[in-house]
């Protein structure tokens, strides 16, 4: 196990295979095992979401960002980020969506998911937003904490579509 501090860099057209399998297996490793998500859903989603044509025309959208995790050479996590998305609940003129933030599992704990969030707050002072936010699965209790423990709370809800299955996300705010 590598123990240090992760780089972070933000990804272009040359990162889209391993943005689509880091994606894909970390959503994998996150959500299979909970009784609640059918492999079924889990497949489909999967198979759309980090598809690499799906990535590939992510990462040319101007008002997307992928950052990368490194550790060594690795690739250990990974964060999407989307300006001037909005949900109801959000307030502020110029938001900045946290869209996806993932660690492969063997790094769990070590550092990843917080070096990723300091560039995303690094990036959204430069970019003079004025409200973050994300949706996180309302099972995902693990997530949760770890945005509380950065300054979000919860401003509201919306359906994440799984697959066949109409799931419950939480939205977090939080104003900057
Ligand atoms: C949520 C996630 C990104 C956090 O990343 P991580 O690399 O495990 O977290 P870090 O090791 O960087 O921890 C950063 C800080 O958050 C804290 N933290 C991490 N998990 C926590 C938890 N479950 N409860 C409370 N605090 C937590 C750590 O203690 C640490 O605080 P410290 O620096 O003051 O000690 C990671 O657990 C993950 O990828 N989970 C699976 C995918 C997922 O659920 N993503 C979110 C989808 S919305």
């Amino acid at each position: 196990m590598n123990l240090e501090t992760p780089k972070i860099r933000r990804a272009d057209a040359r990162d889209v295979q391993v943005l689509s399998v880091v994606g894909r297996r970390s959503f994998d490793e996150a959500f299979s095992d909970h009784p609640a998500n059918h492999p079924d859903d889990m497949r489909a989603y999967m198979d759309e979401a980090f598809a690499e044509a799906t990535i590939a025309a992510e990462i040319a959208n101007a008002q997307t960002i992928f950052l990368i995790a490194e550790t060594g050479n690795e690739a250990a996590g990974y964060l999407k980020m989307k300006f001037d998305a909005r949900e109801p609940c959000v307030s502020g003129e110029r938001p900045l969506e946290l869209c996806r933030l993932y660690a492969l599992d063997k790094f769990i704990g070590r550092g990843v998911g917080r070096a990723l969030m300091l560039e995303f707050l690094k990036i959204a002072a430069e970019t003079n937003r004025d409200t973050l936010w994300l949706g996180v699965w309302e099972f995902n209790y693990r997530a949760q904490a770890f945005y509380r423990k950065f300054g979000f709370e919860k401003c509201g809800e919306h359906v994440f579509q799984l697959g066949s299955d109409p799931q419950t996300d939480w939205i977090f705010e939080k104003r900057i």
